[in-house]
């Protein structure tokens, strides 16, 4: 679906963003996790042909980015990181706003809005101008531009960042009406793990770790997170003030005796294992 051979992206001010990034994702949706200036919005954004690599190539469903862009718009859309809706507009404008802009039929537009709207749970809201709604539904407005889109790719650049845990269930289940073969960037392993079966992992431009959720979890296998915020206790991971240990499941009883809270393992005990700071 997407290949990308040594990406690199250097920006005017001389920032390095991507630093040669090499990956094929196949899965139908693949979700990009990393922390905040990893270089997910660059990635997202030459892969969108919003933004131009520096060098490189990456392909969408055999498409070039660089040589072939129209092709790649004409079945591919992008939902930007920081996209919030027009307060006045209410959803069912914004989806017909959005379908014209793509030149579907105006008949057309109106079945495929309507479709969506309803499909997403936003039909009782699709006069209520946006300002009324709240935080997710404002999201969801944007997912389901996507889903009336139907659009072959569809990337979503962090879907849910800012919401509470409810309305990000809401977005969630949005999400997964979506028939397309999707990109997701986020911060949440949980999202992650939810999402897609294909995870990367990037950190300061560079592709660290790529592969299905099971197997990068593999690593952990019968071991489970032992966590503490004592000063001073010698644990072999530490992020911020907390010292963590990966313990055997056997051993669990003798760490909480003394203190430790034992935890699941999840993605991102992958950036604790790399090293990484752990988003909170
Ligand atoms: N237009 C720009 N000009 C210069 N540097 C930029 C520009 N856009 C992003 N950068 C820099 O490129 C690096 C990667 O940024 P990017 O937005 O791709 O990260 P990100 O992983 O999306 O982060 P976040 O999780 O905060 O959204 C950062 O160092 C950022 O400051
Ligand atoms: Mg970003």
């Amino acid at each position: 679906m997407i290949e990308i051979k040594n990406l690199r992206k250097r920006y005017d001010d001389g920032t390095v963003a991507l630093k040669g990034i090499n990956l094929k994702i196949n899965e139908k949706v693949a979700t990009v996790i990393g922390r905040n200036g990893a270089g997910k919005t660059t990635m997202m954004r030459i892969l969108s042909t919003q933004l131009l690599p520096t060098s490189g190539t990456a392909k969408i469903k055999g498409y070039d980015v660089v040589k072939e862009p129209e092709r790649i718009r004409r079945i591919a859309v992008s939902i930007p990181q920081e996209a919030g809706p027009l307060g006045f507009l209410t959803p069912m404008e914004h989806l017909l706003m959005y379908l014209a802009a793509r030149k579907v039929p105006v008949l057309e537009a109106r079945q495929d809005a309507a479709k969506a709207l309803r499909e997403i749970e936003l039909w009782d809201a699709r006069n209520t101008p946006a300002d009324m709604l709240s935080g997710g539904m404002k999201r969801k407005i944007f997912v389901a531009m996507a889903l009336a889109s139907n659009a072959e790719v569809v990337f979503l650049d962090e879907p849910t960042t800012g919401l509470d845990p409810l309305s990000r269930l809401e977005v969630w289940s949005a999400i997964k009406l979506l028939d397309s073969e999707m990109v997701i960037t986020t911060h949440y392993m949980e999202e992650a793990q939810e999402l897609s079966k294909e995870v990367v992992m990037i950190e300061g431009g560079k592709c660290v770790s790529h592969g299905n959720v099971a197997s990068m979890l593999k690593k952990f296998n019968g071991l489970v997170r032992a966590e503490t915020n004592r000063p001073g206790a010698k644990t072999r991971y530490r992020v911020g003030s907390m010292g963590i240990d990966y313990i055997k499941k056997g051993e669990a009883l003798d760490y909480i005796k003394e203190g430790y809270a034992i935890k699941q393992i999840t993605l991102d005990d992958l950036f604790v294992m790399k090293g990484v700071e752990l988003e909170s």
